[in-house]
């Protein structure tokens, strides 16, 4: 492997650290970008995974930048979501249906078909939950996901104790996570119990990972996802397993790391072409 998102990745977590939000949706922006270049180099279009939630908006708002500036083209690009919440309509503001065309689809320019997000109003969930397996599979995979963490250390809607070799299906939401999500809601009562969630090992298939984390609440979760060890209990630390996974995290999220000069360290001294793929 050599160069662009591709390259210097060392077969570990690559942790970069800066200073601001706005810093991180640039760098994770860039990153996305780079994936989609590389892609059309090759012949194809790519293949996005997407998160909801607060913590990729600054990207995508950094991606529609670039793509109105004419730095990015997006044409025939495909996302898939990583989540929905089960039993609302897909009308719902807050149904991840409705956030990701509002906040993903509208702003990048993608052609809405080439979108997916999990049925959570399917008759039968778990068929519905293979069908969409089999679409990521059909549409040759994810190239790139894009992941942010849950206070509790979730990604997608894998809760603390999922299989790390889950596959999407539905699963139950953590009273932390309604918790956390009732902000999107007029009342908490209003947040769904449950969703359907790509699984862990849904997530691992995907050929690059990147997570985004800014602010002191998520600095406990991070902190165990990089630096803890590998369990159910920190759903995010599957990214050990990981060949391509990179983190990027603002001063306040790194705040409990406890090898942050190392990881700086390795910033400053890259390694690269083959050595360091
Ligand atoms: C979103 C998702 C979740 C969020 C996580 C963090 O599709 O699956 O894992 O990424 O709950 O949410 P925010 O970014 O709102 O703190």
């Amino acid at each position: 492997m050599t160069g662009g998102v591709a390259g210097h990745y060392a077969e570990a977590m690559r942790v970069i650290i800066v200073e601001t939000a706005a810093d991180v949706a640039k760098i994770a922006a860039e990153r996305i970008a780079q994936a989609v270049r590389e892609r059309r180099a090759a012949g194809a279009a790519a293949v996005l995974g997407v998160a909801t939630g607060s913590s990729p908006l600054g990207t995508y708002s950094e991606l529609a930048r670039m793509v109105q500036a004419g730095q990015l083209d997006m044409s025939g690009v495909g996302a898939f979501a990583l989540d929905e919440y089960v039993g609302i309509e897909a009308s719902h503001p807050e149904s991840y249906h409705a956030v990701i065309h509002r906040t993903v689809t509208e702003p990048l320019g993608l052609d809405p078909t080439l979108v997916r997000v999990p049925d959570g109003l399917a008759a039968d969930l778990d068929l519905a939950c293979r069908a969409y397996e089999r679409a990521i599979v059909d549409a040759g995979g994810v190239d790139l996901q894009l992941l942010g963490i849950g206070a509790n250390g979730h990604i997608g809607f894998n809760e603390p104790t999922s299989s790390l070799a889950s596959r999407t299906r539905p699963k139950t939401l953590a009273p932390q996570t309604r918790d956390d999500n009732a902000r999107f809601f007029d009342s908490p009562d209003q947040v769904p119990v449950h969703c359907v969630t790509q699984g862990i090992g849904t997530i691992l298939d995907a050929k690059h990972l990147l997570l985004v984390a800014t602010g002191a609440a998520k600095a406990e979760a991070v902190a165990a996802m990089i630096e803890g060890p590998l369990s159910s209990m920190c759903p995010a630390s599957a990214l050990q397993l990981h060949p391509r996974a990179a983190v990027v995290i603002d001063r306040q999220a790194a705040q409990q790391l406890t090898l942050t000069e190392y990881y700086e360290h390795i910033e400053r001294h890259p390694l690269s072409g083959a050595r360091g793929a």
